[in-house]
């Protein structure tokens, strides 16, 4: 169990999104959402990030992986 544990750490989780910064962080004041519903991504593999754009369809289609996004109400 440690050895899965250890491969995963090594793989990462984030395969292309903003890797010029040392730690990818977002904030949100929820006053300002501009929609009632607001699709936050969670996969990592979204086009609009850090919105969902659905990326995460495709994703778990390939891998059998279970990921969504979060949802942000106003
Ligand atoms: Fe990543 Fe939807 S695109 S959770």
């Amino acid at each position: 169990r440690r050895m899965v544990l250890v491969k995963a750490e090594a793989a990462g989780i984030n395969p292309d999104i903003r890797k010029n910064e040392d730690k990818v962080v977002d904030s949100v004041v929820v006053a300002e959402l501009a929609k009632p519903l607001t699709a936050y991504c969670r996969c990592w593999r979204s086009g609009t990030f850090p919105l969902c754009d659905g990326s995460h369809v495709k994703h778990n289609k390939a891998t059998g992986d279970n990921v969504g996004p979060l949802l942000v109400k106003k």
